[in-house]
């Protein structure tokens, strides 16, 4: 019924310009390769390999066409220093055969060559995408009506051709109905054709280099177009036409490829379940003409749970939708609908010389007709693309890494099956001092855009200008120079010392640090004797009245107006040794009605002020002034009354007068934070019997189960519910090092950043539960860590702090906060609002606390025991995950779920984040906000389009989500 609607809608997609789903890209491609499965046996890979029949070209008069073609201006364009053009060719008069293309010249035309663009579908529009929403000069606004320049137009470094091929797609036409039925050959052979003519009527171009280059099903035009060129000019004893190289993105190439990487890369991308990956796996036989219903079935399971997320890029939002979350890049998810109006806009057709002969209309992206009637594709152009490569021309490929419907995994794939050996291995290249990778095999060049979707140039301009030039110039891109890498080390440390905007900002990854260092002591800990907490020692309690009243905030520095309270202040743990700890409590507006909720940050010795509540989940978030605050709406004390800790004492403003206590480790945390409890709720005695929960994340995947097991146990012992622990939530948790481990570098691999012989030499030397690795091991993890270059740890996507590139990560969250939070919470007249830091303690105030983190004492390798323990006692366990997270990704943790043992009650299905849904049409299609598995006792969550900050990266998903935590309801599906 639901698919039904969807077809219906898709349809409607096609006939009229209402902003569909994602636009107006429907997914020919997707339709075209699915179709087809069904008449496998019809076609023989075999004989559609080499193009053969080599009809003799039709050559036509030129003289003063081009004079012609010439555009004077398009409607509503701004001014330009080059001159484009744009016509007409003749590939077969008798038919009446005729191809549009769009021609924009360099500004220094004569220097530059050669580029043909080719878009696939097979029947979409190389004008319409490629030149008016990827790497044309200029992009239509959402008026439709006028232009505006693409600063990272490929007509910087080349005179680029676009061609609408073949008859039938865009303002390209046939007299003859019977050429719509037409396939790869027909389509090779009238390219071929418009070639020899179009450089008839523009012979300064006849001996200029020629490079073609297209995207997705091009991947089958290119290369068959860069053979018939090669063939000709052996048969004609001439070079007709002076081809120099290819390069096509996120191409089809090799359909069985296609199908094993497009469905490992759902499973790596956290789309769909384990059971239907495995089902997937185990049934499919992707290279047979065969595969049975159970496989059939199991991949219609997968297309139905990824549920309605936008086919060409994973975190890409939808044209529809109202969310101001961007994708990773600014792209407008419209802009095939501005095209639309523009390119059917009557004017814009004169200006163009297009549609003289009035075909029938509208002018449309792709045209299924041409789609559904394609007649012969090979299943392989590997062969091929080894003859092109043995030919001695240029051959690159490339992918845009969060694609969905030609990924990344699909294309590394085919590469060894090129069987060319390693020139260069794979390293990151730099642009702007942010990297995506590339590695160089005899002969063919293969290069990632990281956070580029199926569009690369529409979604990463910048990066695809770059790799696109490199190119052109026969040169690897650049890579980062030695003395950078120094001058990394260099400020890294600086950033420890100095509010300086650091490459990450301050978040400098003490997680990794402690992980990577413990792996070197890892005999001296004895995982068993740390699982659990035995040694209760008694509590103190102190005499609180009054206290509270102290505590209140009456208003922070540059705080805008609000209708809650605030409190924050000092709890003592331990009056002996002097130890306390700080506390900022954010009621909700009706706080007796709400649960209380403790939120922990980890690190070990980060505090929860400084990321919880400064940039996660706190009613204020710190303007870039560093002295004003600005106020989030996806607050979690909409729904709770929050209560942040900064834990343990030598975190924050936390502190003792002790130093020893600065050694410290998971058994004290979890000790001291139940102390810092049973005091906080006698000084706040309104809570003692209130809804509570604790919830956390990375770290604090250790803090949050240690101290709900150690409630608990209380509970029991003292025969009466001290704390009335209802639920945990931990995020992007370290609950269990193997999996961490594992789950990482299969992380790296999935999310293209580390090579295949790095990830092999990971999966084939180390064993991650065991103690001893050999020094092979070690060697490849440091490789892996060595060549993911600078990216940002906390979330793949996101910008670095330091850099001025204008790409945006998933979300729009700045990277340079905990700069902000780090100057706000140093200002002396905050802490004193805060009642924070009245002994003195030692400063400035940090966001995490290295010397904390470097000597932390105990830490159990796995909390599953703990975690199994706290789901049998009858509280609510939910564990969740952002997933682009890079220290603690979402493969982790979906490795350690099936560890708990538990069976499944509700099965992976995507969940709803729009919340309201715009009207009634659109009411069955909702934003996946990510994916759940409910579980007996465990339930998890993924958060799409987040890093390890959940509420920073997502903030309307993290409360939707978080709202379902409280209420015991599993996330909304769709209605
Ligand atoms: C090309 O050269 C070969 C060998 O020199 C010759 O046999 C053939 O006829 C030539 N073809 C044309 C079209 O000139
Ligand atoms: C061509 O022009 C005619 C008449 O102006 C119009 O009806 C038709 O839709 C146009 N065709 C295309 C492909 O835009
Ligand atoms: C690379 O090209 C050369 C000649 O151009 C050829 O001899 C060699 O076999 C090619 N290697 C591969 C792996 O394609």
């Amino acid at each position: 019924m639901r698919g039904a609607f969807v077809l219906v809608l898709s349809l409607l997609c096609l006939g009229v310009s209402v902003q569909c789903y994602s636009g107006r890209k429907y997914d020919p491609l997707g339709k075209f390769m699915k179709d087809r499965r069904s008449k496998r046996l019809v076609n023989n890979p075999a004989e559609d390999l080499v193009l053969t029949d080599y009809s003799p070209v039709y050559v036509a008069p030129q003289e003063g066409l081009k004079e012609l073609d010439k555009i004077l201006s398009l409607p509503g364009q701004p001014e330009v220093n080059f001159s484009q053009y744009s016509g007409y060719v003749t590939v077969d008069p008798k038919a009446g055969r005729a191809l549009f293309y769009y021609f924009t010249e360099s500004e220094d035309r004569s220097s530059k060559p050669v580029v043909l663009w080719l878009n696939g579908g097979p029947g979409c529009s190389s004008i319409g995408a490629g030149a008016m929403t990827e790497l044309g000069p200029f992009r239509v606004n959402p008026d439709g009506k006028t232009l505006w320049y693409n600063r990272y137009a490929w007509n910087n470094v080349a005179n680029v051709l676009f061609l609408e091929s073949p008859a039938g797609v865009g303002f390209s036409y046939s007299n003859t109905s019977s050429d719509y039925v037409t396939g790869d050959k027909k389509t090779a052979a009238d390219s071929y054709n418009f070639l020899v003519n179009w450089l008839e009527r523009y012979p300064e171009y006849k001996t200029r280099g020629f490079y073609i280059t297209g995207e997705s099903y091009a991947g089958h035009y290119v290369p068959q177009l860069a053979d018939l060129i090669l063939e000709n000019n052996k048969i004609t004893n001439q070079t007709v036409i002076n081809l120099k190289g290819i390069a096509i993105g996120n191409a089809l190439i090799d359909h069985t490829d296609t199908e094993a990487g497009t469905f490992d890369h759902f499973w790596t991308s956290a789309l769909i379940s384990d059971e239907v990956h495995e089902g997937i796996k185990s049934n499919c036989n992707f290279s047979s003409a065969n595969n049975s219903e159970v496989c059939y079935d199991y991949r219609e399971q997968a297309y139905e749970t990824i549920g309605n997320i936008y086919t060409y890029d994973i975190y890409a939002p939808l044209c529809s939708t109202s969310s101001s979350a961007p994708g990773v890049s600014n792209f407008d998810p419209c802009s095939s609908d501005y095209v639309f109006d523009y390119l059917n806009n009557p004017e814009v057709q004169k200006a163009l010389h297009a549609n003289i002969t009035g075909v029938p209309g509208p002018w449309e992206d792709c045209n299924d007709i041409i789609s559904t009637g394609w007649q012969d594709s090979p299943y392989t152009l590997l062969p091929t693309i080894k003859k092109l490569m043995e030919s001695g021309i240029r051959v690159w490929i490339y992918s845009g890494d969060t694609d969905r419907i030609l990924p990344v995994t699909a294309t590394r794939y085919s590469m060894p099956k090129l069987g060319s050996p390693i020139k260069t291995p794979w390293y990151p290249w730099d642009s702007q001092g942010e990297h995506r990778y590339v590695v160089e095999y005899q002969n063919v060049t293969f290069v990632t855009i990281r956070g580029a979707g199926h569009f690369v140039p529409s979604y990463q301009p910048e990066r695809a200008l770059i790799f696109f030039s490199s190119f052109l110039q026969g040169k690897l891109p650049p890579k980062q120079s030695k003395q950078k890498a120094a001058f990394v080390l260099v400020l890294s440390l600086l950033c420890l010392a100095v509010s300086v905007q650091c490459y990450s900002g301050r978040k400098y990854d003490p997680l990794g640090k402690f992980i990577k260092d413990r792996r070197s002591k890892r005999s001296v800990n004895n995982p068993a004797e740390d699982l659990v907490l035995t040694d209760y020692s008694p509590v103190y309690v102190a005499p609180q009245e009054g206290l509270k009243e102290l505590d209140k905030i009456l208003s922070l520095p540059g705080q805008p107006e609000v209708n809650f309270s605030q409190y924050s202040g000092y709890v003592t743990v331990d009056p002996k040794a002097g130890r306390a700890l700080f506390y900022y409590f954010t009621e909700s507006e009706d706080p007796s009605s709400k649960p209380l909720v403790l939120w922990l940050n980890g690190g070990p010795g980060c505090s929860s002020i400084g990321a919880g509540a400064m940039t996660e989940l706190g009613p204020f978030r710190v303007n870039p002034d560093g002295k004003t605050l600005w106020y989030n709406r996806y607050a979690w004390n909409n729904v709770a009354n929050v209560l942040f800790l900064e834990s343990p004492a030598g975190v924050g403003f936390s502190y003792s007068n002790t130093s020893s206590d600065y050694v410290t480790g998971d058994k004290k945390t979890a000790a001291d934070s139940y102390n810092f409890l049973v005091n906080w709720l006698e000084r706040y005695p309104e809570y003692k019997t209130r809804g509570f929960y604790i919830t956390g994340e990375s770290y604090a995947g250790h803090y949050v189960p240690q101290l709900a097991d150690l409630i608990l146990e209380n509970n029991k012992i003292t025969n009466q519910t001290v704390i009335n622990l209802k639920g945990i939530a931990i995020g992007n948790a370290l609950i269990d090092d193997t999996d961490t481990e594992a789950g990482t570098f299969d992380h790296f691999w999935t999310s293209a950043l580390i090579s295949d012989e790095v990830h092999e030499g990971i999966k084939s030397n180390c064993n991650f539960s065991s103690a001893n690795n050999s020094e092979v091991c070690y060697d490849y993890r440091e490789q892996a860590y060595e060549t993911i270059g600078n990216i940002y740890t906390y979330d793949i996507y996101a910008p670095l702090c330091s850099s001025s590139s204008s790409a945006p990560g998933v979300s729009n969250f700045d990277p340079c906060s905990s700069d902000y939070v780090f100057d706000y919470l140093n200002n002396p007249e905050v802490q004193k609002a805060l009642h924070a830091n009245i002994t003195g303690v030692p400063g400035p105030w940090e966001d995490c606390n290295y010397i904390i983190s470097f000597g932390w004492r105990d830490s159990p390798y796995t909390l599953l025991p703990t975690i199994k323990k706290l789901m049998e006692s009858g509280i609510r366990v939910w564990i969740y995950s952002g997933d682009t997270d890079r220290i603690i990704p979402v493969t982790a943790t979906r490795y350690s779920m099936p560890k708990l043992g538990s069976p499944i009650k509700t099965p992976w299905y995507p969940w709803d984040s729009q919340g309201e849904h715009r009207n009634a049409i659109l009411n069955h299609f909702f934003k996946v906000g990510g994916y759940v598995v409910d579980y007996q006792n465990v339930t998890f969550v993924t958060i799409r389009g987040s890093g390890h900050f959940v509420p920073s990266y997502q903030p309307e998903r993290a409360l939707i989500f978080f709202s379902s935590f409280i209420e015991g309801k599993l996330p909304p599906a769709q209605g």
